[in-house]
Protein backbone atom coordinates (compact mmCIF):
# COMPACT_ATOMS: atom_id res chain seq x y z
CA UNK A 1 0.00 0.00 0.00
CA UNK A 2 1.26 3.50 -0.35
CA UNK A 3 1.24 6.96 0.75
CA UNK A 4 -1.81 9.01 -0.32
CA UNK A 5 -1.26 12.28 -2.26
CA UNK A 6 0.09 14.55 0.38
CA UNK A 7 -1.75 17.27 -1.13
CA UNK A 8 -5.05 15.35 -0.20
CA UNK A 9 -3.89 15.51 3.51
CA UNK A 10 -6.53 16.90 5.97
CA UNK A 11 -4.28 17.27 8.72
CA UNK A 12 -6.03 19.29 11.74
CA UNK A 13 -8.18 21.32 9.18
CA UNK A 14 -9.95 17.56 9.35
CA UNK A 15 -12.72 16.60 11.41
CA UNK A 16 -11.79 15.83 14.46
CA UNK A 17 -13.34 12.04 15.20
CA UNK A 18 -11.15 10.75 18.01
CA UNK A 19 -8.55 12.24 20.51
CA UNK A 20 -6.70 9.93 23.07
CA UNK A 21 -3.74 8.86 24.74
CA UNK A 22 -1.98 4.94 25.09
CA UNK A 23 -0.35 2.86 27.79
CA UNK A 24 2.68 1.24 27.47
CA UNK A 25 0.36 -1.63 26.83
CA UNK A 26 -0.37 -0.57 23.09
CA UNK A 27 3.99 -0.63 22.74
CA UNK A 28 5.90 -2.89 20.13
CA UNK A 29 9.45 -4.50 21.32
CA UNK A 30 11.22 -0.85 20.26
CA UNK A 31 9.00 0.76 22.89
CA UNK A 32 6.53 2.58 20.12
CA UNK A 33 2.96 2.05 19.28
CA UNK A 34 1.90 -1.34 17.69
CA UNK A 35 0.93 -0.37 14.16
CA UNK A 36 -2.14 -2.58 14.35
CA UNK A 37 -3.16 0.27 17.30
CA UNK A 38 -3.05 2.64 15.33
CA UNK A 39 -4.91 0.82 12.63
CA UNK A 40 -8.22 0.23 15.07
CA UNK A 41 -7.56 3.71 15.92
CA UNK A 42 -8.20 4.96 12.09
CA UNK A 43 -10.87 2.52 11.72
CA UNK A 44 -12.93 3.76 14.87
CA UNK A 45 -12.15 7.10 13.13
CA UNK A 46 -13.32 6.48 10.09
CA UNK A 47 -16.96 5.02 11.17
CA UNK A 48 -17.41 8.08 13.33
CA UNK A 49 -17.28 10.23 10.06
CA UNK A 50 -19.74 7.97 8.81
CA UNK A 51 -22.17 8.84 10.97
CA UNK A 52 -22.21 12.30 9.44
CA UNK A 53 -22.59 10.54 5.87
CA UNK A 54 -25.68 8.86 6.68
CA UNK A 55 -26.41 7.98 10.56
CA UNK A 56 -29.17 5.96 9.08
CA UNK A 57 -27.00 3.53 7.74
CA UNK A 58 -24.63 0.64 9.51
CA UNK A 59 -21.31 -0.11 7.84
CA UNK A 60 -18.52 -2.63 7.67
CA UNK A 61 -14.29 -1.38 6.54
CA UNK A 62 -13.91 -3.82 3.11
CA UNK A 63 -10.70 -1.73 2.49
CA UNK A 64 -7.96 0.27 4.18
CA UNK A 65 -6.55 1.97 0.64
CA UNK A 66 -3.74 2.77 1.28
CA UNK A 67 -1.35 3.86 4.83
CA UNK A 68 1.38 4.98 5.57
CA UNK A 69 2.94 5.63 9.19
CA UNK A 70 5.33 8.34 8.85
CA UNK A 71 6.31 8.92 12.05
CA UNK A 72 6.25 6.41 15.49
CA UNK A 73 3.77 7.12 18.04
CA UNK A 74 5.14 7.48 22.03
CA UNK A 75 3.23 6.34 25.50
CA UNK A 76 1.83 9.85 26.33
CA UNK A 77 1.12 11.19 22.97
CA UNK A 78 -2.00 13.10 22.77
CA UNK A 79 -3.64 11.26 19.62
CA UNK A 80 -5.63 13.11 17.40
CA UNK A 81 -7.53 11.99 14.61
CA UNK A 82 -8.81 13.72 11.48
CA UNK A 83 -11.05 12.72 8.78
CA UNK A 84 -11.67 14.70 5.46
CA UNK A 85 -12.69 14.33 1.68
CA UNK A 86 -15.50 11.87 2.17
CA UNK A 87 -15.90 10.27 -1.52
CA UNK A 88 -19.65 9.10 -1.65
CA UNK A 89 -20.32 5.91 -3.89
CA UNK A 90 -23.45 3.94 -4.67
CA UNK A 91 -23.09 1.66 -1.63
CA UNK A 92 -19.58 2.79 -0.54
CA UNK A 93 -18.37 5.84 1.37
CA UNK A 94 -13.91 6.68 1.21
CA UNK A 95 -12.69 9.01 3.70
CA UNK A 96 -9.07 10.13 4.44
CA UNK A 97 -8.01 9.85 7.71
CA UNK A 98 -4.82 11.77 9.52
CA UNK A 99 -3.25 10.90 12.77
CA UNK A 100 -1.66 13.75 14.34
CA UNK A 101 0.40 14.00 17.75
CA UNK A 102 0.97 16.56 20.51
CA UNK A 103 4.42 15.30 22.05
CA UNK A 104 4.17 15.62 26.17
CA UNK A 105 7.73 18.25 25.30
CA UNK A 106 6.15 20.16 22.92
CA UNK A 107 2.45 21.35 23.85
CA UNK A 108 0.53 22.68 21.36
CA UNK A 109 2.49 21.24 18.50
CA UNK A 110 0.89 18.95 16.23
CA UNK A 111 2.99 16.23 14.00
CA UNK A 112 1.18 14.13 11.09
CA UNK A 113 2.58 10.80 12.41
CA UNK A 114 0.17 7.99 9.67
CA UNK A 115 -2.16 9.12 7.01
CA UNK A 116 -4.87 6.53 5.49
CA UNK A 117 -7.54 6.26 3.20
CA UNK A 118 -10.25 3.74 4.10
CA UNK A 119 -13.33 2.41 2.78
CA UNK A 120 -16.69 1.32 3.62
CA UNK A 121 -19.76 -0.14 2.79
CA UNK A 122 -23.37 0.44 4.28
CA UNK A 123 -25.47 -2.83 4.70
CA UNK A 124 -28.57 -3.79 5.26
CA UNK A 125 -29.57 -6.51 7.74
CA UNK A 126 -28.51 -9.64 5.35
CA UNK A 127 -25.59 -8.30 5.33
CA UNK A 128 -25.68 -7.03 1.68
CA UNK A 129 -24.40 -3.74 0.01
CA UNK A 130 -27.41 -1.00 0.09
CA UNK A 131 -27.23 2.76 -1.34
CA UNK A 132 -25.48 5.12 1.51
CA UNK A 133 -28.17 7.45 0.54
CA UNK A 134 -31.69 7.27 -0.32
C1 LIG B 1 -18.61 -5.31 2.56
C2 LIG B 1 -19.27 -6.45 1.79
C3 LIG B 1 -20.72 -6.63 2.28
C4 LIG B 1 -19.29 -6.00 0.32
O1 LIG B 1 -19.84 -7.04 -0.43
P1 LIG B 1 -19.39 -7.20 -1.96
O2 LIG B 1 -20.38 -8.11 -2.62
O3 LIG B 1 -17.95 -7.57 -1.97
O4 LIG B 1 -19.57 -5.74 -2.48
P2 LIG B 1 -19.53 -5.15 -3.94
O5 LIG B 1 -18.57 -5.86 -4.83
O6 LIG B 1 -20.95 -5.01 -4.40
O7 LIG B 1 -18.93 -3.69 -3.65
C5 LIG B 1 -19.58 -2.82 -2.73
C6 LIG B 1 -18.89 -1.48 -2.82
O8 LIG B 1 -17.56 -1.62 -2.33
C7 LIG B 1 -16.63 -1.12 -3.30
N1 LIG B 1 -15.43 -1.94 -3.23
C8 LIG B 1 -15.31 -3.26 -3.49
N2 LIG B 1 -14.05 -3.66 -3.30
C9 LIG B 1 -13.35 -2.56 -2.91
C10 LIG B 1 -11.99 -2.33 -2.56
N3 LIG B 1 -11.08 -3.31 -2.58
N4 LIG B 1 -11.63 -1.08 -2.22
C11 LIG B 1 -12.53 -0.07 -2.19
N5 LIG B 1 -13.84 -0.24 -2.51
C12 LIG B 1 -14.23 -1.47 -2.86
C13 LIG B 1 -17.36 -1.29 -4.64
O9 LIG B 1 -16.83 -0.41 -5.61
C14 LIG B 1 -18.78 -0.93 -4.23
O10 LIG B 1 -18.90 0.47 -4.09
P3 LIG B 1 -20.02 1.36 -4.89
O11 LIG B 1 -21.34 0.67 -4.74
O12 LIG B 1 -19.99 2.69 -4.17
O13 LIG B 1 -19.56 1.43 -6.30
C15 LIG B 1 -18.49 -7.79 1.95
O14 LIG B 1 -17.29 -7.70 1.19
C16 LIG B 1 -18.15 -8.06 3.40
O15 LIG B 1 -19.03 -8.45 4.18
N6 LIG B 1 -16.87 -7.89 3.80
C17 LIG B 1 -16.46 -8.02 5.20
C18 LIG B 1 -16.57 -6.67 5.92
C19 LIG B 1 -16.12 -6.75 7.33
O16 LIG B 1 -16.49 -7.64 8.06
N7 LIG B 1 -15.28 -5.78 7.71
C20 LIG B 1 -14.75 -5.71 9.04
C21 LIG B 1 -13.32 -6.13 9.05
S1 LIG B 1 -13.15 -7.83 9.41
Amino acid sequence: MTDSNPEERCGSDGDLALRTTLLPKDTNPAGTIFGGVILSLIDQAGEVAMRKINPHRRYVTIAMDSIKFIAPVFVGDLISLYTCKPEVGRTSVSVQVDVLVERRDRPGVEVIVTVAKVTYVAIGGDGKPIPVVG
